[in-house]
């Protein structure tokens, strides 16, 4: 491995790999802080996952912090990009304020290495879901030439550590068509609570130091001075016995998932445990080159702790369409129960809660009262409002699945029933109120 190789870019570049201090004073002050703390664990140990991601063939994607604000986010960001460079007015460290067009170019600048991506607060929120599958994916807008010919589009593997107070889901919703978060986005950009319970921000451990504020200022000092040469150690060591680290580098990632697999969870579940099985193996292998000063073990358990609040935060194992659906159908009851149901069958005595003559405006559909729960009863046009979106027979199917939908004699999620105002028997959707209890 002694050939030299010299980079040529079509277009003048920032170069962010800069060197600055010396690995020792790195590890002392940055490494050696961060045992103890999950999130700057994890963020350290997916910072040496770039260079794994061709040789494992494992896709690319990005772990999110998200919390308030001065939690230690960008000093997790910066901690990590320590790894790789530094120096200059910004550091290592860039900003999701940029247009797609823009991060794919700085996507391409790091690939095979770190790409860190503070405040995700400023992307346009009509673009944010395209570059989350943008960046994961690793290619660019095809584009067409000055004679209309294809061009090449820039490609990239990269593995990114993004920030911001809110999530990529949020981002996406605060654009007025009102879109929703698509699951494969959010199984791109994992999104790990920033906030590590321990009443101190992003911060567990303050190894002697008098308060998580100034923790927070010391690494950002010591991160100022000492940058750049982990990442050369590691590739150093790396490419010394490239099949046998690039072997122990895939036990790794595989113990930790044997470890840390859910019964019985959605496969967006074991593609994430992928992705933090991916930094665990890095980290352990980055301790084992002797570049992180760390226990062996220490990585698996930061990331082991960080995909556990990755699945508390996103409300367990199930797949995240499925999530929605119940939200979706329960928020829409929640809202409308009361107001927009039609009482059939006559139900309507003193006492209850719709009077026989009282207008439905607007009505969504009918209500009846059986063995102490409510059933609404939606006509299938309807019943595609109230999806929003989504594929309304994959609701309904989900619905059925937990009991919460009558079925037909044949399984089916629809069955006929006689509504007031319609001469024949209709199809319709029947979802048991006992949804609205459920959690
Ligand atoms: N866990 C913490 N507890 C208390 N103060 C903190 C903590 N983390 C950071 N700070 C303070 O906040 C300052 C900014 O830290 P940092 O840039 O990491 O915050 P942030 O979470 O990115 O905030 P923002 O959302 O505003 O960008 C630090 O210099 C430090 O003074
Ligand atoms: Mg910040």
């Amino acid at each position: 491995m002694n050939e030299r190789v010299i980079f040529q870019s079509a277009v003048p570049l920032d170069n962010p790999y800069r060197c600055a201090g010396t690995l020792q004073t790195w590890q002392a002050e940055v490494g050696k802080n961060a045992v103890g703390n999950s999130r700057l664990m994890l963020a350290l140990s997916a910072a040496f996952a770039g260079p794994l991601l061709q040789p494992l063939s494992v896709e690319g994607g990005g772990f999110h912090f998200r919390g308030g604000s001065s939690t230690g986010k960008t000093t997790a960001l910066q901690v990590a990009g320590s790894v790789w460079g530094g120096g200059g007015i910004n550091g290592y460290v860039g900003t999701w304020r940029a247009t797609s067009n823009g991060l794919e170019g700085i996507a391409a600048l790091h690939c095979d290495t770190l790409l860190c991506l503070d405040e995700i607060g400023q992307i346009d929120a009509r673009e944010a879901g395209q570059v989350a599958y943008m960046l994961s994916n690793g290619r660019g807008k095809s584009r067409a030439g000055r004679g209309g010919e294809a061009r090449k589009s820039s490609e990239w593997r990269v593995l990114f550590l993004s920030s911001g107070e809110i999530s990529l889901a949020q981002k996406i919703a605060e654009d007025t068509r009102n879109r929703r978060a698509m699951a494969g986005q959010e199984v791109r950009i994992v999104d790990v609570t920033a906030d590590a319970g321990a009443g101190m921000g992003i911060f567990e451990v303050l190894h002697g130091f008098p308060g998580p504020d100034a923790f927070a200022r010391h690494f950002k000092a010591a991160i100022s001075k000492n940058y750049g040469h982990a990442s050369i150690a590691f590739l150093t060591k790396l490419v010394e016995a490239p099949t046998k680290n690039v072997e122990r580098a895939a036990v790794l990632m595989k113990a930790f998932q044997e470890q840390n697999t859910v019964s019985g969870a959605d496969g967006q579940v074991s593609r994430v445990l992928a992705r933090f099985a991916l930094a665990a193996a890095a980290g352990e292998l980055a301790l084992e080159f002797g570049i992180l000063p760390w226990a062996s073990g220490n990585a698996f358990d930061a990331a082991r702790k960080c995909f556990r609040a990755w699945i508390d935060g996103r409300g367990g194992t199930e797949a995240a369409e499925d999530r929605d659906a119940l939200t979706t159908v329960r928020r829409f009851l929640e809202a409308h129960g009361s107001s927009r149901f039609e009482l059939i069958h006559g139900e309507a005595h003193a006492g209850t809660e719709q009077a026989i003559d009282s207008r439905i405006i607007n009505r969504a559909g009918f209500v009846r009262h059986q063995d102490g729960e409510r059933e609404y009863i939606f006509l299938p046009e309807t019943w595609k409002d109230v999806c929003a979106g989504m594929d309304p027979g994959r609701v309904a199917k989900v619905l059925v699945e937990r009991g919460f939908m009558l079925t037909g004699g044949d399984g089916k999620p629809q069955v006929k029933q006689r509504l007031p105002g319609i001469a024949k028997p209709a199809r319709c959707y029947v979802v048991s109120s006992s949804i609205l209890a459920d959690d």
